[in-house]
C-alpha cells in the first residue's frame, strides 16, 4: 500500500498542531517529523517536547491515528531515543553515518516498542543494510541532501531505491521504502515506479493552499498505470 507522509517541516511552525489536523483531514497517512540539529545537518528545528505536544493532533476522529514518523538527522543519536519514544513516535529513524555502534541504536529504538528505520543521503551507499536488515522497518532513500525543504530530486537516487526495493524483496519481511525529498505530484509515480510504497513531501504539500488537492493528485499518479520506464 503506498502512503504519503506530509513534512511538516514546510508547516506553518506557530500553527503547527492546526496543520496536522489538517493534513490529516486531507489524507495525509504520516506525519513526516524532522528533526534537524545544526550539526549533522547545517539547520536546526523541532525536538521531542514539540513530538509529544503535536501528537494528540495525530488522531483521526474514526480509526488508527496517523503514525509519528520522526526523521532523526542529528548526531550523536542514541541520547534523544527515549525522549521521542515518550513523546509517542510511531517510527524512529537516522542516518547510519550518526550512530557509531548503527546495530546498538537499532536496538534502542526497537526495545522501546517503536519501529526503526535507517536513512541514506544521496551519497552514501546502502552496504549497512546487509547485517541489519533483520532490524529495520523502514529504510529512507534521501533524494535531497538533508537540511531543507524545497531542494529539486536528484535523479541518481532512483538507482538506490531500485536496489533497496530488491534487498528488501529478498529479505521477505515487512520493510516499508520511504523516499524524501522534492517529491511532487509530477515525479511521484516515478519514484514508485522504482519500488517506493511510502512518500515523504513537504513543500508539495504544504506550499499549496488546498492540501487535500496535492494529496488526491498524488494518489492519482500513483494508481495510474505507469509506462514502461527505464531509470537513468
Ligand atoms: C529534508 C527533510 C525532508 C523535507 C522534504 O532534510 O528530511 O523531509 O522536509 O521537503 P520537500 O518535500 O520540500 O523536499
Ligand atoms: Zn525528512
Amino acid at each position: 500500500m503506498h502512503l504519503i507522509a506530509p513534512s511538516i517541516l514546510s508547516a506553518d511552525f506557530a500553527r503547527l498542531g492546526e496543520e496536522v489536523v489538517r493534513v490529516i483531514a486531507a489524507g495525509a497517512d504520516w506525519i513526516h517529523f524532522d528533526v534537524m540539529d545544526n550539526h549533522f545537518v547545517p539547520n536546526l528545528t523541532i525536538g521531542p517536547m514539540v513530538a509529544a505536544a503535536l501528537k494528540p493532533y495525530c488522531a483521526r476522529p474514526q480509526g488508527a491515528h496517523a503514525a509519528l514518523d520522526v526523521h532523526l538527522m542529528v548526531q550523536p543519536v542514541d541520547a534523544l531515543i527515549d525522549g521521542f519514544v515518550a513523546a509517542g513516535a510511531d517510527v524512529i529513524s537516522f542516518h547510519p553515518e550518526a550512530s557509531l555502534h548503527v546495530d546498538r541504536t537499532l536496538r534502542l529504538i526497537k526495545a522501546a516498542g517503536c519501529r526503526a528505520g535507517l536513512a541514506f543521503n544521496p551519497a552514501t551507499p546502502l552496504q549497512v543494510l546487509e547485517y541489519v536488515l533483520d532490524q529495520v522497518d523502514l529504510v529512507l532513500i534521501m533524494s535531497v541532501n538533508p537540511g531543507f525543504g524545497g531542494q529539486s530530486f536528484i535523479d541518481s537516487t532512483l538507482r538506490k531505491v531500485e536496489r533497496a526495493r530488491k534487498l528488501i524483496d529478498a529479505a521477505g519481511r515487512d520493510i516499508r521504502l520511504e523516499v524524501d525529498g522534492g517529491i511532487k505530484i509530477q515525479n511521484i509515480q516515478r519514484v514508485a515506479a522504482a519500488g517506493a510504497d511510502t512518500f515523504v513531501a513537504g513543500s508539495a504539500i504544504f506550499g499549496c493552499a488546498d492540501y487535500k488537492a496535492v494529496i488526491d493528485a498524488m494518489r492519482y499518479e500513483l494508481r495510474r498505470p505507469s509506462p514502461a520506464s527505464k531509470v537513468a
